[in-house]
């Protein structure tokens, strides 16, 4: 007699029960799906000229502007940390500010010395260094300005030369952040053609106008003098122009190309991430920190959790590279819960 087999199972069910994956913190963290390290992110520095000069900017708190000693002291306590990526960012007197942004081709002046110094002392470092006229225009635009408008070719002209005395000074990476057509090409070129070959250009390609950006023009001085930055920065409502961009970037030469901001644009940052190979960073600017910031002072959120929280968002969205000044709060939290 053969023994009958039960196939009560074939007419039972049985529920799906994804908290199994979620039980325990070594389950979670053996599943993690997304990873981030400190090689990730790239730290902003904001310089002022002077010795001795550590100025809190009042929009964000804990970033400062620092006179190049102390700069040097800062990235110190940073590789101590093992954050070694940093992008840096002038803050101009008001009186060497003029019309055509001379200042920002002066090779004796602080911006591209500083890039020196810094690359003299600490070989490891990756420099990042910031190509725009925003910071040295008495404008305050990216661009040159005519008759209330920003002339293209003319500012790619000075973009281009910028790029070069940035890259002899030592910048690893020089980032156009302005905007202007057909810049990543003139740039390649003007490096190439002055034997900068090995220089890298990350491209800010879809930058939005947005009022994100507010507490970083506080800590510049940079505020446009008239009007918005719309004729040159992207539209919010558009994600197709952003892969325009991106892809023109590319074919032009960019090593890395940006999306920015960050939090209100990780669709863009996924719709690159699946559209091209080329890697991607995303700026976590200015105004997105300070809302941390404040809301945890004003004890509405969790400043720690919330920073994590952010900082993941971007990755599982896709980038590569995140610009954030939470890089050092990263970096020591890293420490801290090891
Ligand atoms: C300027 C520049 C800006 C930022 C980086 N480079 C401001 C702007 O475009 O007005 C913003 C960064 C931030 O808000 O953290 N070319």
């Amino acid at each position: 007699m053969s023994r009958q087999i039960s196939t009560s199972y074939l007419r039972r069910s049985f529920n799906t029960r994804l908290r199994r994956n979620r039980r325990a913190d070594s389950i979670r963290e053996g599943l993690a799906e997304t990873h981030l390290t400190v090689a990730n992110l790239v730290y902003p520095l904001f310089i002022c000229a002077g010795k001795n000069q550590k100025v809190e900017i009042k929009s964000m708190p804990g970033i400062y502007r620092f006179s190049l000693d102390l700069a040097i002291k800062e990235i110190e306590h940073c590789i101590q940390l093992g954050l070694k990526s940093f992008a840096l960012f002038p803050a101009i007197e008001e009186s060497l500010k003029d019309k055509n942004a001379s200042e920002a081709l002066n090779e004796k002046g602080f911006a591209i010395q500083s890039i020196r110094e810094i690359k003299n002392r600490f070989q490891e470092v990756v420099l990042y260094t910031d190509i725009a006229l925003d910071p040295f225009s008495a404008d305050g635009h990216d661009g040159l300005v005519q008759d209330g408008l920003i002339l293209n070719d003319e500012t790619v002209e000075i973009l281009a030369k910028m790029a070069v005395l940035q890259a002899a000074a030592g910048a690893d990476y020089v980032c156009p952040s302005d905007m202007m057509d057909g810049r990543i090409k003139a740039i390649r070129m003007a490096l190439d053609e002055a034997g900068y070959t090995n220089t890298g250009i990350m491209a800010y390609s879809a930058k939005y106008a947005s009022s994100f950006y507010g507490p970083f023009r506080d800590a510049l001085d940079s505020a446009p003098k008239f009007g918005d930055k719309k004729t040159y920065q992207m539209d919010y409502r558009n994600s197709r122009e952003a892969l325009r961009e991106i892809q023109l970037d590319i074919r032009e030469g960019a090593d890395i190309v940006m999306v920015k901001p960050a939090l209100s644009y990780l669709d863009i940052i996924q719709k690159a991430r699946v559209s091209f190979a080329t890697p991607i960073a995303a700026y976590n600017v200015s105004g997105e920190y300070a809302m941390i910031k404040f809301a945890a002072q004003a004890k509405a959120i969790d400043e720690t959790k919330a920073m994590l929280e952010v900082l993941y968002s971007i990755r599982r969205a896709g980038a590569d590279l995140i610009f954030t000044y939470f890089a050092r709060q990263y970096a020591e939290f890293c420490l801290k819960s090891r």
